[in-house]
């Protein structure tokens, strides 16, 4: 490592004894190295430490024939120590051609061995506290890659195009992040695709531009959200933009296979952010919408900031939960992955709870089922939601209805207006940011005023049919 002016003249404060430092681990107090991870079990690689990022500027160039993907990203970004190397996180089949880390060009590498590590070495160190802006320049032959549950995640291609879905790790196939669903960040996101494509990502969308026979799709994200809600959905898609019956602008997209069977449903987007909005607090964001692809083989729909993404016409239940993740999930967000219960258990019992605003089953009534099957169940038990045991499990079934169980069980306990209480107060104490399952547990204990302990053990930790 070359050892610059500005690092000679920190070092020479410290003194002698922090000589070790271009050997240290990445974690020791002294290193000047960013973190490979950010800490999480589940998925070590994922995130990066020393910096945060504020906002990622992304252009992305798409040919579908060949699936050729360009890719140019400015990110904006401070550095929270002494930095004189980093990571980002990119797949390696998306090859950097160059890096500059505050206007000037950084060396860099994508070791074998690290998956997805972008490792960057800026020309000067960056003092802590500093701007960090990194400009990144990469292309690829752009494709997904599989979760641990044997989902397809990220960049997936599709007959026309890709449907781009990142939870819980498909954002480094698309473009360099800061991958930790605890930096949250803005976006500037543009696509440009052949002409007669449409290309969809979150928030607001600020118009497109053709020339030369492809047409360039602008988006802007103002409001912070995690890279694994983040999508930048590409097809042949019908457009529908208008203004909800409560004033949210809304800008949704059909695949033509799938519109017919979708629209009765979509149609419902303003009555649902409606409802949700009066149990919940007001809707977080300033645009909505929806995505429907048709492809199927990919098996989940997915709860993108502003504009959810379904990979087939999604039923009325399907819907309203991803609507209902733009509180719970999108808003206040999961510190660590085996949290999802926050994300999943609260979506799943928010569709019993529309189930039972539009006349289907009452959310007792969806509980008392749940109750029905007995303790030999392992589908509907295990793992308990709170506890799931790896990477494999975070989606399992149980986290969702289980997990849905434990809110309809909690509302029963508390009664409405306590238990709706805490569901508000619990989103306003944790806007925009993220939370753990034992930060939840011990606000309703708080704002209750009861004592929880034994009933969450039962339903969110027990590796068993709760009360059995
Ligand atoms: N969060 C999505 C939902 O609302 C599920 C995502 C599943 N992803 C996966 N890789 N298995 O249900
Ligand atoms: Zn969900």
């Amino acid at each position: 490592m070359r050892t610059s002016r500005i690092l000679q003249t920190v070092l020479g404060v410290l003194g002698a004894g922090l000589l070790m430092i271009s050997g240290a681990p990445a974690d020791a107090g002294v290193s000047t190295v960013g973190a490979t991870g950010a800490g999480d079990p589940f998925f070590p690689r994922q995130g990066n430490g020393g910096y945060r990022v504020e906002h990622y500027n992304l252009a992305i160039d798409y040919h579908p024939a060949t699936h050729h993907l360009a890719g140019r990203a400015r990110i904006v970004a401070h550095a929270t120590k002494l930095l004189t190397r980093f990571d980002l996180d990119l797949r390696r089949f998306m090859h950097v051609q160059s890096v500059q880390v505050n206007g000037a060009p950084a060396t860099f590498a994508q070791p074998r061995a690290e998956v997805q590590e972008l490792v960057i070495s800026p020309a000067a160190p960056v003092a802590q506290g500093q701007p960090l802006v990194v400009t990144v320049l990469y292309a690829g032959t752009a494709h997904d890659i599989f979760d641990p549950d044997g989902s397809p995640d990220g960049f997936i291609v599709t007959r026309d195009g890709a449907m781009v879905a990142n939870e819980p790790q498909g954002a480094p196939t698309w473009f360099p992040v800061n991958d930790t669903p605890r930096d949250k960040a803005t976006y500037r996101v543009q696509v440009t695709v052949p002409r007669g494509l449409v290309a969809v990502s979150n928030g607001a969308f600020r118009g497109r531009t053709t020339s030369n026979g492809r047409t360039t799709w602008h988006w802007r994200m103002g409001t912070p959200i995690s890279s694994y809600l983040v999508t930048a959905t590409i097809g042949k898609f019908t457009v529908r933009q208008g203004t909800t019956t409560t004033g949210i602008p809304y800008f949704t997209a059909y695949d033509p296979a799938e519109q017919a069977a979708a629209m009765p449903v979509v149609h419902r987007l303003g009555a649902v952010l409606k409802f949700f909005s009066r149990k919940y607090g007001k809707y977080p964001y300033g645009w909505a919408g929806a995505i429907v692809e048709h492809a199927r083989f990919v098996g989940y729909a997915l709860e993108t900031a502003t504009r959810p993404l379904f990979d087939r016409a999604p039923d009325a239940l399907t819907f309203a939960h991803e609507l209902a993740h733009q509180w719970f999930g999108d808003d206040v967000t999961l510190r660590h992955w085996r949290d999802i219960w926050l994300n999943e258990g609260f979506a799943e019992f928010s569709d019993w709870l529309w189930d039972e605003h539009r006349g289907g089953l009452t959310a007792h009534q969806h509980l008392r089922r749940l109750l029905s099957h007995p303790p030999s169940a392992k589908y509907e038990w295990l793992p308990a939601p709170a506890a799931p045991p790896d990477s494999v499990h975070i989606f399992a079934n149980s986290v969702y209805e289980r997990g849905a169980g434990a809110l309809q069980a909690l509302r029963q306990k508390l009664g409405s207006p306590m238990f709706f209480r805490i569901l508000r107060g619990w989103l306003r104490a944790h806007r925009y940011s993220n939370a753990s399952v034992p930060q939840f547990t011990a606000y309703a204990q708080q704002v209750s005023g009861r004592n929880l302990h034994h009933f969450f053990y039962e339903w969110l930790y027990r590796p068993a049919k709760p009360f059995s």
